[in-house]
């Protein structure tokens, strides 16, 4: 399998800003693949997908998209990705479908929107104008927006933010079945959620820079506590022990614990993303 993209000491710097906001960072996007960028407000995120995207022009550094240089590539690059931006952005007088209907010919090819519109559940309100959507609508005519053209890669800027996690879920079933199908995904998100279900390997972005580039297991693995904790009923009460992971089926206390029959909950000490995006970060979520 290819390589989509393909980062090397990227830079870059808004023209107003002193500093530079991305401070030569480096990754590979793998066909296929889903890539999760990922860290606080204010990282970098959305400055490196509009970088990717070719928005953001003037930055240092190489990137490569399917081992071409991305800054020769002609026009027929937005043939071939999907974008969804942060904020929605839609004609809010015109309705959903004439919004779409506009967007679409810009692109030679064209997916089934009607499909698109009837999965996010948008169908039924096709004729209304966006300026009535609320948000949640809007964030999903977005998610149908960039999947318009049937990119061959496609790029989501906290595409669930706004969402409640029913339709949450829908949008990362879509997302889930873009990839079966061959298609590549550079998500950023702060949600962890999202990354635990749907991204085959991370990057934390903190302060313009790349901390650690990995799979979510094994991240885990790396930074998950080797223990297991147990909740067990004693005299009406709830006690709770700790039992180191290692040797564990040997441990005469556990053991004798499990046998007692006071056992409620078992946890292993699985150390969720979230907790390890503040190890890693040193920055809480908000
Ligand atoms: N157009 C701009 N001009 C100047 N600074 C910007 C601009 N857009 C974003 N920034 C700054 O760049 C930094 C990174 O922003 P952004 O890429 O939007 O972060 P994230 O998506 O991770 O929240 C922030 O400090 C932000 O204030
Ligand atoms: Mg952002």
């Amino acid at each position: 399998m290819g390589l989509a993209f393909q980062v090397e000491n990227l830079k870059f710097k808004y023209p107003s800003s002193k500093e530079d906001t991305i401070k030569g960072i480096g990754f590979d996007v793998r066909e296929g693949e889903i890539f999760g960028l990922l860290g606080p407000s204010g990282a970098g995120k959305s400055t490196t997908q509009k970088i990717l995207i070719k928005l953001l022009k003037d930055y240092t550094g190489s990137i490569q998209y399917f081992g071409k240089d991305l800054k020769s590539m002609d026009n027929s690059f937005y043939e071939e990705i999907g974008v969804g931006f942060e904020v929605p952005v839609h004609f809010s007088k015109l309705t959903a479908m004439e919004n779409m209907k506009y967007f679409s010919q810009f692109y030679k090819k064209t997916a089934d929107v009607q499909a698109l519109m009837k999965r996010v559940g948008l169908w039924e309100y096709r004729d209304v104008k966006v300026g009535e959507y609320s948000k949640g609508m809007k964030v999903r005519l977005n998610f149908v927006r960039a999947m318009l053209n049937d990119p061959r890669v496609l790029f989501l800027d906290e595409v669930t933010n706004g969402l409640d996690p029913k339709n949450a879920g829908i949008i990362k079933e879509m997302i889930a079945e873009y990839r079966a199908k061959g298609g590549t995904v550079f998500l950023t998100t702060h949600l962890m959620n999202d990354v635990e279900q749907l991204c085959d390997r991370v990057a934390f972005c903190v302060n313009g820079k790349l901390i650690e580039i990995s799979t979510p297991r094994d991240l885990k693995l790396k930074y998950g506590k080797r223990e297991v904790k147990v909740e067990y009923r004693e005299n009406g009460t709830v006690s709770s022990a700790v039992f180191p992971l290692d040797g564990i089926g040997f441990n005469e206390d556990f053991v004798s614990l499990l046998k007692s029959g006071k056992v409620e909950t078992i946890h292993s000490g699985e150390t969720s993303l979230e907790e390890i995006f503040i190890i890693v970060t040193g920055v809480e979520v908000k």
